[in-house]
């Protein structure tokens, strides 16, 4: 009996040592230590025994028992931390792995010549304000002194929704919302860049939606000259101190007198040559001295104050800017080409 109990600790012992996974730990508990398992029958046959040997007996079966199902314990926990480590091993993350770039954007070129604008005249004290693309004919006509018969107002040049709004012609409607809101307070120096509308075809050089960037500077005392001092910092500070600017007479009927301003052509530097058509400079605004009419309409007395006003075309300083020949790579969000800036 002895052997017996012996020989089921020894072969259970072995078993367990060599277990690889925990339903097979729980398959040898069973079968050694189970109801129907080999040490309980051998409880079951003491019977056979002399009374003296039954206590002897039955303390060795209990030992093996508690030798036993420590054994399974033991055997148990080495398992679960084992299959834990496999885990922690399986779900490593190996942080030194090169990643997936993201695709980084970047500004719009028509955005940062914007914005170096913006930046040059807020140097200057201007701040930035913008206004509606859907307008009325009295902001982008009447109130600019824009006569009803004027073919600016032609349909063939302008988009109506209606008979009186439309998309706007020209970023000249902020100058009338600034002076006629009576929260901005005199003096008045702002710049209003935004998108204009006008039935263009569309080619290298035109487009039927550009943007504008107007400016306008009303207070008591200003000149041609402060227009003059002002368009000169600006297209020097962008275009450097060798950038020369003329003034060409010309009309806009919201102000007066009025100019078209050319700058030297900044590839020959005023020689003549493709860029400029020969001709050495290259037109990129209008201004002028706001009409006194305008500043009449928007409740300002012409007599003690006076302004200037200028309208650049986004699209053609950018282009200079970058050397784009077409500007409708400004308008196709072609990646090839936006990546280049
Ligand atoms: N609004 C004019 C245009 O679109 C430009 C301009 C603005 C001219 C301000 C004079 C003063 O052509």
């Amino acid at each position: 009996m002895k052997d017996q109990i012996e020989s089921i600790r020894k072969s259970a012992q072995e078993a367990i040592a060599s277990v690889k996974s925990s339903e097979e730990l729980e398959a040898l508990r069973v079968k050694f230590l189970g109801k129907k398992g080999s040490l309980t029958a051998l409880l079951r046959t003491m019977g056979s025994l002399a009374a003296e040997e039954r206590p002897i007996v039955g303390a060795m079966v209990n030992d093996v028992r508690i030798f036993l199902e420590n054994e399974v314990e033991k055997c148990r926990a080495a398992l679960s931390a084992a299959a834990m480590e496999q885990q922690l091993a399986n779900e490593v993350i190996d942080v030194t792995m090169p990643g997936k770039k993201p695709n980084l954007g970047s500004l719009h070129p028509l955005t940062q010549v914007l914005n170096r604008i913006i930046e040059i005249f807020s140097g200057m004290g201007f701040s930035v304000v913008e206004g509606p693309e859907i307008e009325t004919d009295y902001y982008n006509f009447t109130a600019l002194n824009i006569p009803e018969d004027h073919p600016a107002r032609d349909t063939q040049d302008s988009f109506y929704i209606t008979d009186s709004i439309l998309l706007r012609t020209q970023t000249s409607t902020v100058q009338i919302r600034t002076m006629q809101n009576h929260t901005q307070k005199l003096p008045i120096r702002i710049i209003s860049p935004g998108r204009v509308y006008r039935s263009d075809n569309v080619d290298a050089t035109h487009s039927p939606v550009f943007t504008q960037l107007e400016g306008l500077v009303v207070d008591k005392g200003v000149t041609m000259a402060d227009l003059k001092g002002t368009l000169d910092t600006f297209a020097k500070t962008l275009y450097g101190e060798d950038a020369v600017l003329r003034f060409r007479p010309h009309h806009f009927p919201f102000t007066e007198p009025s100019a078209e301003v050319d700058m030297s052509c900044f590839v020959c530097g005023g020689k003549g040559c493709s860029v400029c058509k020969g001709e050495g400079w290259i037109e990129i605004l209008g201004a002028g001295m706001v009409h006194p009419k305008v500043l009449e309409e928007c409740g300002i007395d012409s007599s003690v104050y006076s302004g200037f006003a200028f309208g650049v075309g986004l699209e053609r300083i950018t282009m200079r800017h970058y050397g784009i020949d077409d500007m409708r790579l400004l308008s196709e969000n072609d990646m090839r080409f936006l990546e280049q800036f």
